[in-house]
């Protein structure tokens, strides 16, 4: 997301005149764009800065920036802690920029941290830089308002709002136009993208469809559930992902992130419909334990994630699934975490994103539930997590082996420029001999050995 972000930044300021440099010591401005998800995150902006400082102290005219999530959680603070930033930026004041530079110049130190309920920068064509020229992201939708206990982006990130689907479907046509073959639709929750036509306004979906079974109640509140999905006018998710994989059935297209209680039946028969769309689903499950989860306020059970799963299983058989989790939030006990090890071992997940928990300023956690678990215990449960998960990743991969994908080449393999690599459309890493093949091209590859992480292969034919 960040990554997406910055391209829209870089848009900004090349259409302003501005041109963008890799080498820091041909830069007048530094721009930082910062996560706040955990507090490592932020600590590793702080030690950049110190970092800055020598080459500050050199060239003094340079000017350094903070955008993004730590800018909005910090604001003005941030300017008074750290006295080498001239300029704080949140995620929805991008358009700013350019005229903030101006003053900036001058000597002025600003912030700009206004969220909105509208911004989606979607008449802004990013600038791709730090790109394969095959893979590129494109943010259909902004902000979340799930406010799941631990999380900070409610609060960094503004309300839900989508993006106009004709821009989304636009930008992928000219992506692939340029050779691009892979497109990643980004939200914080895309199964909650909607985008009301009609009225020129588009509305956050969540908890709009009801469970489709099992006992989790969608989210109430003004967000009224309405009938008539997809009718004239209104798009959500399963329509705008078919009209995307439609601009090309040689365009792979992959989404992230889905919310479980979101997950409906009809994105994964739009899925199992089209070649294109990429059969692998990121769904973050958080915790095992119905207790923690209920605490987290995700709003599903344990239950109902694995009925989740069971309907991917159901529609896409060959589909992988991979998650994020948390170790040791508020309360959690022994019994908790073995419910969570229990659900990798149930759902056996292709990969995983697994942290500790890190309390973060403002949330719900932060003022009503204690950071009751020792650090040293959070670090075991961790540990015991990614050793699980590790094996679990093997053991699927060893059942890769034999079998013949479709892999869209991806780049020159790091270990050796005579093997290049892609990826399956299940987001496995396979690496191979090179032959006459060529980035950016498709090609059939039998898997023939692996490890926990990569597939190792030979072209099929
Ligand atoms: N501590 C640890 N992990 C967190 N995440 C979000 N907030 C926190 C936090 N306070 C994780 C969740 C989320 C992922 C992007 O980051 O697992 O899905
Ligand atoms: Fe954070 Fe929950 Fe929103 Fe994900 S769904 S961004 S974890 S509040």
């Amino acid at each position: 997301m960040n990554l997406a972000d910055s391209e829209i930044v870089g848009s900004i300021l090349t259409k302003s005149g501005y041109a963008l440099t890799r080498d820091i010591d041909a830069a007048d401005y530094i721009l930082i764009n910062t996560c706040a998800i955990r507090d490592n995150a932020e600590q590793r902006i702080r030690k950049r800065l110190r970092e800055l400082r020598a080459l500050q102290r050199q060239r003094q005219w340079v000017k350094v920036g903070i955008l993004g999530c730590m800018a909005e959680r910090l604001k003005q603070q941030l300017l008074e802690e750290e006295d080498n930033v001239s300029f704080i930026v949140g995620p929805d004041a991008y358009r700013k920029l350019p005229d903030m530079l101006a003053h900036v110049h001058d000597g002025e130190k600003m912030a700009e941290t206004l969220l909105s309920d509208v911004e989606t920068y979607a008449d802004i064509d990013p600038v791709r830089y730090d790109t394969n020229g095959i893979s590129a992201y494109i943010s259909i939708m902004r902000g979340c308002q799930n406010y799941c206990a631990y999380c900070v982006v409610p609060y960094t990130r503004g309300k839900e709002r989508s993006r106009d689907p004709e821009s989304i479907v636009r930008e992928a046509q000219e992506l692939f136009d340029k050779g691009f073959r892979e497109v990643t639709l980004l939200g914080q929750n895309v199964n909650s993208y909607r985008w009301e036509a009609e009225s020129g306004k588009q509305e956050a979906e969540s908890g709009k469809r009801k469970a489709e079974s099992g006992d989790v109640e969608a989210e109430s509140g003004e967000r009224k559930a309405e009938s008539g999905e997809g009718s004239v006018g209104s798009v959500g998710f399963p329509e705008l992902m078919e009209r995307v994989a439609e601009v090309s059935p040689l365009l792979r297209v992959r989404f992230a992130t889905s919310h479980p209680k979101d997950l409906s039946d009809e994105l994964l028969q739009v899925m199992a419909r089209h070649d294109n769309i990429c059969k692998c689903i990121h769904l973050p499950v958080q915790s095992g334990s119905e207790r923690i989860l209920k605490l987290m306020n995700r709003r599903y059970t344990p239950e109902w994630y694995l009925n989740r799963i069971e309907a991917i299983r159901h529609y896409l058989p060959d589909c992988s699934i991979t998650t994020d989790v948390i170790a040791g939030f508020c309360t959690e006990t022994e019994e908790d975490h073995q419910a969570t090890l229990e659900m990798f071992r149930k759902v056996r997940y292709d990969y995983a994103y697994m942290f500790k928990f890190s309390m973060r300023p403002n949330t719900y956690a932060a003022k009503h539930l204690q950071d009751d678990v020792p650090d040293d215990v959070k670090t075991r449960r961790l540990e015991e997590i990614i050793a699980l998960q590790g094996a679990i990743a093997l053991e699927n991969n060893q059942k890769e082996i034999g079998k013949v994908y479709e892999v869209l080449i991806e780049g020159v393999s790091h270990r050796s420029d005579q093997q290049l690599f892609g990826r399956n459309s299940q987001n496995k890493v396979i690496v191979f001999d090179r032959g006459t093949l060529q980035p950016g091209q498709y090609a059939r590859i039998r898997v023939t050995k692996c490890t926990s992480a990569t597939l190792i292969g030979e072209v099929a034919e």
